[in-house]
């Protein structure tokens, strides 16, 4: 409890799966969380900014307004989720296009507004960001487990996550001297009423025999935006019921 008293900690896609139970979280933890999202699906209206994280504009113009309105911030979630209509698509078809604007929306984004916040936090010395990766940024998929069901573990996928858990390791490395941590947290598959034949598979594989949930992720993220991970920096912390362990 209130391991992130009077905290100001801003998180992009907070109206999502993940996103909304991270916030509960948060508040519960005694922070004020501010949502970045392009559609609002949480019931805390006065913490909700519209922002579209692609957008160079939208999210210069809302860290500014966040900074004159709380003076500070202490915490970043990079969490949002934008994607194309055709995500998803198998490999052989994927068109370039696709492919381009994928990387834009959920990597090169990252950085952006990464590096807007970072220079808030270099004014004040000290903050923590926590990014959002995923086990398919850690190792590849294994394709067995959508036999059967028309799904497929998008080819962008894996290289945007990868490229998030070394984008982190360098911010780590490069504002560790301004008292700024910054680590990534990689869950694995989490349910969502999916398709009942991939949830069967995907409990066979992995150790623990079940999918993750959102609140096996929100207290991790919690912890390393706190002061009890106030020396843990450049990590990736895997919460995926031992997916990667095997
Ligand atoms: N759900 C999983 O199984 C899982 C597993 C591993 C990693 N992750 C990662 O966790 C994060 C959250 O996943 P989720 O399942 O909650 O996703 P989600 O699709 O449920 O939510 C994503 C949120 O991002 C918002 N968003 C989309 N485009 C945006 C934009 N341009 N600007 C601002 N906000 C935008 C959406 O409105 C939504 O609220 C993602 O980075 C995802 O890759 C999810």
């Amino acid at each position: 409890m209130n391991r992130l008293k009077d905290k100001i900690v801003v998180i992009t896609g907070g109206s999502g799966l993940l996103g909304r139970d991270i916030i509960k979280s948060i508040n519960i933890a005694g922070g004020k969380c501010i949502n970045l999202d392009i559609q609002q699906d949480t019931p805390d209206a006065e913490n909700f900014f519209y922002c579209d994280v692609t957008s160079e504009s939208s999210v210069k113009a809302v860290i500014e307004l966040i900074v004159s309105k709380f003076g500070r911030i202490d915490g970043l979630v990079n969490n949002a989720y934008p994607r194309t209509g055709d995500w998803g698509t198998r490999f052989e078809e994927i068109s370039y296009t696709s492919w381009q604007q994928n990387i834009d929306w959920q990597l090169n984004s990252y950085f952006m507004l990464t590096q807007k916040v970072a220079k808030q936090m270099i004014s004040q010395k000290s903050g923590s960001i926590v990014t959002m990766s995923s086990i398919y940024g850690m190792v590849g998929p294994d394709f067995t487990v959508y036999e059967g069901t028309g799904m497929t573990m998008p080819t962008a996928y894996s290289a945007i996550k990868g490229g998030l858990i070394n984008f982190t390791r360098y911010i780590a490395s490069y504002l560790g001297p301004h008292n700024i941590r910054a680590n990534c947290v990689s869950p694995g598959g989490i349910f969502d009423n999916q398709n009942p034949i991939f949830v069967k598979n995907y409990e066979a594989k992995v150790p623990m025999r079940r999918m993750g949930l959102p609140d096996d992720i929100s207290p991790v993220v919690v912890f390393l935006l706190s002061d009890d991970a106030k020396y843990l920096t450049g990590q990736n912390l895997a919460v995926d019921g031992g997916w990667t362990c095997i």
